[in-house]
Parts: C-alpha cells; structure tokens; sequence
C-alpha cells in the first residue's frame, strides 16, 4: 500500500537549492530542536501558515544538546501531528539556519516569542542571523497566553517525575515520553 507520509526534504551536500529568483512562494522556516514538539509549538505553527503560502519545520540536529529523542523520532512526531497539513512541511537541518533558509529560498524565519526571559537569546540570535544574511527575515509570533510558560523542557521534566502531560502535547508525543521514562 503506498505510504499517505509526506517525505522529509533532507539537507546535505547533495540537495538542490531552490533559487530565490525562481521561487514566488513566501516561505518560511520554522527551526527549533522540538524535543519534543508542543502545543506550543503546534500553535505557531498554526499562525504562521496563514501568514505565508508554505512554512518548513526545520528540525536541528542539535547532537551538542544531547537531545532526549534521536533526530529521526522528533521528526516522526512531528509527520504525525503536522504531516499531512498542505502548506507544512517537515525538513532537519545541520549547520547554520540562515544557510539552509537561502537554499530553500525561504525569505522569513519564524520564532515563537513566549515570555520576556525568551527576549534576550531571541534577539541576540535574530540580529546575528540578520548579520550573517541580511535577505532574512526574522518573525515573532506570540502563542496563546496558555502556552506561555510551556517549554519541551519542562514537559520533559514533568514526565520524567510521572506526571501527566496529555493538556501540553499532541498524544503521540505524551505517549512517546511516557515510553522514554517507563523503560
Ligand atoms: O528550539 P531551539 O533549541 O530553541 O532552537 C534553536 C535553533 C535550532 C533554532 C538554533 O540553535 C539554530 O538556529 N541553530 C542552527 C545553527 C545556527 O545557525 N546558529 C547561529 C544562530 S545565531
């Protein structure tokens, strides 16, 4: 039976950029670690994509973050929470983000904004991004007040004492971490 999964556009030596010229999409990216995805992040994502014709989740490989979920579970969870949705897609990245915004001709980067305590690494990271590539555009967009104090973090941390995550991420994902901590 064919597989309904969208593939995963991966980044390497060998992947074609799309040429900026030739592209009259408004793309975005969407880049974070999603270890693992929230509805946080879902909400952010929900915005964007109104706000451009195609968002790619840009999932980091991170190996310094010594991340809880390998590269290919985050990017499992996230095919089965936003896989099918038209105008997401679901890509990883290595190396830096503005690089991999210029080879997918992406001209805006999408971050979520949660608190003031996000502020200073946000801003530090958006005007060096900017430094590295002027043609890029970093976006803020603010998650419902309910998720403001929603982090992977903390929703890791919480499963791992045995608590219940089920109102903070999509049920595949509470049922993942409660895989991960029962072993
Ligand atoms: O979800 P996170 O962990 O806050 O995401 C951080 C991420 C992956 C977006 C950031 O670490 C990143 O962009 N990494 C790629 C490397 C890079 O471009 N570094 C320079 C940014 S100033």
């Amino acid at each position: 039976m064919a597989s309904s999964r969208k593939p995963v556009i991966r980044h390497s030596a060998f992947h074609f950029p799309i040429p900026l010229r030739f592209s009259r999409m408004r793309r975005a990216i969407y880049p974070g670690s999603f270890d693992p995805v929230t509805n946080g992040h879902l909400d952010v994502i929900e915005r964007a994509r109104k706000l451009f014709d195609e968002v790619v989740v840009a999932v980091a490989h991170n190996d310094e973050k010594q991340p809880l979920f390998s590269l290919e579970q985050r990017l499992d969870l996230l095919r089965e929470t936003v896989g099918q949705i038209d105008n997401v897609r679901i890509a990883e990245f290595s190396g830096l983000l503005v690089e991999f915004a210029r080879d997918q001709a992406a001209g805006a980067v999408i971050r979520g904004l949660r608190a003031v305590s996000d502020f200073e690494f946000e801003f530090q990271m958006a005007l060096m991004n900017r430094n590295l590539n002027a043609a890029v555009e970093t976006i803020f967009l603010m998650p419902k007040e309910e998720y403001t104090y929603l982090s992977s973090r903390i929703v890791k941390e919480i499963a791992r004492l045995g608590g219940n995550v089920s109102t903070f991420v999509p049920g595949c994902v509470a049922k993942a971490l409660s895989g991960k901590f029962s072993q």
